[in-house]
């Protein structure tokens, strides 16, 4: 039998979508903050197998949802690439933001073997995991890992990465070129171990030119998918050019994708004549609608299937969960959707 996330990525317009959220795994569950204490740094949190592994399992016992993500994190490849990351609290991830001589240092030689730890997390959760549900992998997209990277932290506008790339383009050709060996080595890492998707995290597309997001986006992207299938995985991707406008359409026609995870500010019924017939839409409830809980958040889930009802279609946030969301919230989003 094969798992709903997997029938939808096929193409497969189900009656009642498969259902995920985006850091379903976290803060905002207790059995998560009780695991997460067990070890003092979230970056060796991530590198414990044992506990990378119970933390993805967590939301699945909980909550019955069709898939599981890897718990890891996207700040994990400029560590494998050699750069120093830790997270702050209140600040979030801080890196030494790096230089165009930075970039002529990275380890990209070994850099996905040096966080392959990950992987025996991915072998422990298939291992845990019932055989209806899926487990996703990820990576970040080359560019948002990139603006970490040269920002050294979470900016609102990423002015100084832009700026990078247009002043220094071939050294920013280099950084992305780094990152997308290194992510596709990781991707193909974590698929031999199991994971039966790899989404990749786009987090920061919005807000770039065509012309940049052709090279810092779409090329970059292009390369990591080529190298996944060239190394033989078969597995279907899913892209999320979040919030990118009209640059999405132009991702999702330029690439060789199985699913297009949308943001809350896009309809997937308009967005749907514009992509290749077939491909799975991922989304896109508002995550505000989902802390505030309530009528209107039952509203809000009620138009997201109604919007996407005309093809392939996984049910999913249009951005993550935060640490504020209520349990009872999240229960009440999944029973009106299989209620209905
Ligand atoms: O449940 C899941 O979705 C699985 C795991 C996951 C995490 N991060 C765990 C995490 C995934 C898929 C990510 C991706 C990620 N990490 C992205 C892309 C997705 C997105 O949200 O747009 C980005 C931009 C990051 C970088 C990052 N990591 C940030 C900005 C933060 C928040 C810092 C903070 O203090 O709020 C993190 C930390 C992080 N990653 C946490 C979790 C559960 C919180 C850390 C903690 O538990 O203290």
């Amino acid at each position: 039998m094969t798992p709903l996330i997997l029938r939808a990525l096929q193409g497969e317009t189900l009656p009642t979508p498969p259902i995920w959220f985006m850091r379903q795994a976290g803060r905002h569950l207790p059995e998560y903050l009780a695991t997460r204490a067990k070890s003092k740094d979230f970056i060796d949190f991530c590198f414990s197998p044992d506990l990378a592994s119970e933390a993805t399992l967590q939301p699945v016992r909980r909550y019955d949802v069709d898939g599981a993500i890897l718990f890891a994190d996207i700040l994990l490849i400029p560590i494998g690439l050699g750069r120093s990351v830790h997270f702050e609290k209140g600040v979030g991830p801080v890196l030494e933001p790096i230089t165009v001589e930075g970039i002529s240092k990275l380890t990209i030689d070994g850099a996905a073997d040096r966080i392959s730890s990950i992987y025996e997390t991915v072998s422990k959760v298939r291992a845990a995991l019932p055989e209806d549900k899926t487990l996703i992998g990820f990576a970040g997209g080359c560019w948002t890992v990139a603006t970490y990277m040269i920002e050294g932290r979470g900016t609102p506008d990423k002015e100084k990465a832009k700026r990078f790339a247009y002043e220094n383009p071939d050294a920013m050709d280099d950084l992305l070129d780094a990152l997308a060996v290194s992510t596709a080595e990781y991707l193909v890492g974590q698929a031999r171990a199991g994971t039966q998707v790899l989404k990749i995290f786009e987090s920061w597309a919005q807000g770039l030119s065509p012309a940049q997001f052709e090279t810092l986006v779409i090329s970059p992207t292009r390369k990591i998918i080529h190298l996944v299938r060239e190394a033989g995985i078969t597995v279907p991707i899913i892209g999320f050019p979040r919030a990118a406008g009209l640059n999405m359409i132009t991702f999702s026609n330029a690439l060789d994708l199985q699913g297009l995870a949308v943001g809350t500010d896009t309809s997937m019924g308009a967005l749907r004549p514009h992509v290749r017939d077939g491909l799975c839409l991922q989304g896109n409830l508002d995550p505000l609608l989902l802390r505030m809980g309530g009528q209107a958040m039952l509203d809000g889930v009620d138009r997201v299937l109604d919007d996407a009802a005309q093809g392939p279609h996984i049910f999913n946030l249009g951005h993550g969960v935060t640490p504020d969301v209520k349990i009872e919230s999240v229960h009440g989003v999944i029973n009106r959707i299989r209620e209905r």
